[in-house]
């Protein structure tokens, strides 16, 4: 593999838009200039393509889907338009007024906020951003990112909390089963979220992954296939699970019962994401000794080192006692912000550290990642023009190479 300090990850895109020192965001679109282009983060007409209108959770309490791990057509797909992402992104007409103290002049709302703006100063230009879109969401369904020999059990780990794991799991898992592979997403937190983020119903009397851990349910009985994603389903956490932390110290076998549960369906799955809480009890050794593979997000911020030891030691003693096979195989640094020489510096560091095992691909900080979830999507089918999406499907791409290329010693 190339040094991946050789070449920058970050390609600074040349037509990129500069800014952000006015702090300003221009508005994009095509109102006329005695218009003030007020966008309002509820009116799904104002989101991106396919951004639908978040459902309330009485509707969501409906959605209980039945079928279970049966294949899904590509025809069950939401009807993705990747065309029109041309529409919301139209350049403004040259007669639009620079927003910088554009309220001021005309009276406009003040309260219109700056910070959610229609498009990120660093995503890419319009032409690639379409082509891009048509090639992640893949309405013709092929197998366009290879399929592992064998099931991938992947743990998303790290004791931190907000670096990314259930982004990173919602936005693979997502972007892998787009792309013709069978994938799980294991939500392994009681806060919900990885379920919140594909749209799987999680409220109290949902059958969940607690049933699985404690009462020893089939996992097919509480996975829930994701609506308008093929080939994606998601086993839930509801806030039972918060009590299993405390009731698994005495149920026996504590440590394998997710392993025990996975393993009864081999082959089905090409990956099993499972997203772990923010700490290193039993829920996480769980994971860990499900796993053959941990994924390890690092948020390219400064501590973002601090406590991976614990972590790897963790590792190390699950991989000593519990799961022989255990490895971590890829490192993912998320949030990155190509403005601070902080973010680069993190990048060097890890780098250094964990060599290959760091993806090429880098997330940066990007809006629609953190507006994907309260639509209950992931970026990939919210904006998949965007840079944060375009990030996480090369993301997926390398996982999904790395996998094909050493299928067997990865994992020995
Ligand atoms: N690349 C990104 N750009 C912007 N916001 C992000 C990005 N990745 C994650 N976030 C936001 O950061 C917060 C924490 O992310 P999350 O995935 O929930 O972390 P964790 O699961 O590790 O606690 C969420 O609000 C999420 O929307
Ligand atoms: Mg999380």
């Amino acid at each position: 593999m190339n040094d991946p300090r050789d070449a920058s990850p970050h390609p600074v895109d040349p037509t990129s838009r500069p800014d952000p020192s006015s702090g300003a965001v221009r508005p994009v679109s095509s109102a006329p200039a005695n218009v003030p282009p007020v966008r309002d983060p509820h009116d799904p007409s104002d989101g991106p393509v396919n951004a639908p209108t978040p459902r309330p959770a009485a509707a969501r309490a409906n959605v209980a889907v039945s079928a279970r791990f049966e294949p899904q057509t590509p025809a069950s797909v939401v009807p993705h338009q990747p065309g029109a992402a041309i529409v919301e992104t139209t350049t403004p007409p040259a007669d639009t007024p620079p927003a910088t103290g554009y309220a001021e002049e005309t009276g406009a709302d003040p309260y219109v906020s700056r910070e959610t703006p229609t498009r990120e100063e660093d995503d890419p230009p319009l032409a690639m951003e379409a082509m891009r879109a048509v090639q992640i969401l893949n309405p013709s369904g092929e197998v366009s990112m290879p399929r592992p020999d064998r099931t991938r059990v992947m743990c998303v780990a790290n004791q931190k909390g907000g670096v990314g794991k259930t982004t990173t799991t919602v936005n693979l898992a997502v972007a892998l089963a787009l792309h013709g592979n069978r994938v799980l997403v294991v939500d392994l937190d009681p806060q919900g979220n990885a379920s919140t983020g594909l749209n799987v119903p999680h409220h109290t009397g949902v059958p969940d992954v607690y049933d699985c851990l404690i009462d020893s349910v089939p996992l097919a009985e509480v996975a829930q296939a994701v609506e308008g994603i093929p080939n994606l389903w998601c086993v839930p956490a509801t806030i039972d699970l918060a009590g299993a932390e405390i009731e698994l110290v005495s149920v026996v076998a504590r440590e394998s019962r997710l392993s025990r549960a996975i393993e009864a369906y081999p082959g089905h799955f090409d990956y099993v994401f499972i997203d772990c809480p923010p700490s290193l009890g039993l829920l996480t050794v769980n994971a860990l000794v499900a796993a053959q593979e941990v994924l390890i997000p690092i948020q390219c911020e400064y501590y973002a080192l601090e406590g991976l030891n614990q972590l790897i030691n963790n590792i190390n003693l699950v991989r000593q006692h519990l799961n022989p096979k255990l490895e971590v195989s890829t490192i993912l640094l998320t949030m990155y912000d190509r403005r601070t020489r902080l973010a680069d510096a993190v990048e060097q560091d890890v780098r250094n550290h964990f060599g290959d095992k760091v993806l090429q691909a880098v997330i940066p900080r990007n809006v629609r990642v953190s507006e994907a979830p309260s639509y209950g999507q992931s970026v990939m089918t919210y904006d998949p023009g965007s840079r944060g999406a375009t990030s996480y499907f090369e993301a997926a791409q390398e996982i999904a190479e790395r996998g094909v290329k050493e299928p067997v010693s990865r994992n020995a």
